[in-house]
């Protein structure tokens, strides 16, 4: 169908998933055991209410949002999303181009699969990188050489995943990384011939499995992808002594992504942090946690006023990222929402999912009675039948 048929994100989402084989969608879908930290993220928007104004003169509306020197289109960018090529073939390329052409920052995942030197030079100064570091600086250290020399601007330090996730679904699926194609994917291949001609015929068979081209590592010792040697191997390690290192090392912004304590907050400040994610990994790390909307309130108060507090987990309408905004998030990144859209239709289907939220956030502004997302704050929230008479 042509993409003006898919009216949203939970539209987009629908038709991804009857396009992606069972395991390939379970690993861009899924959460870890019990999927409460994913389902809490979606449902924390629900909770909250807009109490709007009228007769607000909304003619002069704009989501151009200034960050460190760049302007962006929209207070929204592009999460990291490892391995994104078992979804569409050169996912990283089409996301970074995408962001590109509509001027939001693209975070290239310390697990993507084409080099970042070719996604930045496609993407002046939008692409972000973030690592899975090992605390181990001497194969950090050469990382942060590569970016430099790359003119990466921001390295984002992922904390939450310094173990790997208890993530049964996979383990059911038999999805693993590094990717191992199974006789029973490729029988479900057939039912999904877009994704087999794009991923398998077009990707794993010509070129074979796309292998990560990006890993802190790669500069060590040689050394497989497999715990316990593997890029998870050293992961435990990493601590706030690494950070420190880090930022005396690196002259760029340094961000911390998978911030959900407001002492880990103020923490990230006092180490030379220049912003924080707040973030659940999407779900994909600790289950049973509760939604980063929700701690967002705490972490801003942690932080001086001003300070970048940026968001992630479950975003899918407009009004979800304006509700962030008045709570006093600066960005909101979304992961899922542009794979949505890739498995869809590739390029123009990310784009597509760009459009729908900026056509949300143009609408829902004006409806709301402002004409930029910093306008809003915790003023238009009510908490959603919290009566009081
Ligand atoms: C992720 N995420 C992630 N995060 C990260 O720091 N490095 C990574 O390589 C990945 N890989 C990854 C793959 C896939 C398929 C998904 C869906 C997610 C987490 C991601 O950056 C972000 O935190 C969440 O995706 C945000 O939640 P939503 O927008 O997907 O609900």
């Amino acid at each position: 169908a042509a993409l003006h048929h898919y009216l949203s994100i939970a539209d987009l989402e629908r038709a991804a998933r009857k396009r992606l084989p069972a395991c390939v969608r379970g690993y861009v879908c899924g959460g870890t055991e019990d999927g409460v930290s994913l389902q809490q993220s979606l449902q924390a928007f629900s909770r909250l209410g807009f109490v709007p104004r009228g007769l607000r003169h909304v003619a002069q509306r704009s989501t151009a949002t200034t960050l460190w020197g760049q302007t962006y289109a929209m207070p929204m960018g592009f999460a990291p999303t490892g391995f994104a090529a078992i979804v569409m073939k050169d996912c990283d390329a089409a996301l970074a181009k995408v962001a590109q052409a509509q001027a939001l920052p693209f975070i290239i995942s310390g697990a993507s699969t084409v080099p970042l030197e070719q996604l930045q030079n496609a993407h002046d100064q939008r692409c972000w990188y973030q690592a899975y570091l090992p605390g181990n600086m001497a194969r950090i250290l050469p990382l942060l050489q590569r970016l430099e020399r790359a003119q990466i601007p921001v390295l984002v330090v992922t904390i939450d995943t310094c173990v790997g996730a208890n993530r049964e679904n996979l383990q059911r699926l038999r999805f693993t990384v590094p990717f191992r194609p199974s006789w029973t994917l490729l029988l479900d291949g057939l039912r999904h011939p877009r994704w087999s001609c794009d991923v398998f015929l077009r990707t794993v068979l010509s070129q074979g499995v796309p292998r990560f081209a990006n890993l802190a590592h790669e500069a060590g010792p040689a050394i497989t992808a497999d715990p316990p040697h593997g890029f998870r191997g050293e992961r435990d390690q990493l601590d706030w002594d690494c950070i420190d290192q880090i930022r005396a090392a690196w002259k760029g912004k340094l961000v911390l992504k998978g911030v959900m304590h407001p002492e880990d907050a103020r923490l990230a400040v006092a180490h030379g942090a220049d912003a924080v994610i707040v973030s659940t990994h999407g779900g994909r790390q600790l289950d049973a946690c509760i939604s980063p909307l929700q701690a967002l309130p705490e972490i801003r108060q942690a932080v001086p006023a001003g300070y970048p507090v940026f968001i992630d987990g479950g975003f899918r309408r407009g009004s979800d990222v304006l509700k962030a905004m008045a709570l006093g998030a600066d960005l909101v990144f979304t992961g899922r929402p542009q794979l949505f859209g890739a498995a869809v239709a590739g390029e123009a289907g990310i784009a597509h999912a760009v459009q729908l939220f900026r056509q949300e956030l143009m609408t829902n502004l004006a409806l709301l009675g402002v004409n930029r997302p910093q306008e809003l704050t915790a003023d238009c929230l009510r908490i959603q039948g919290d009566f009081s008479l």
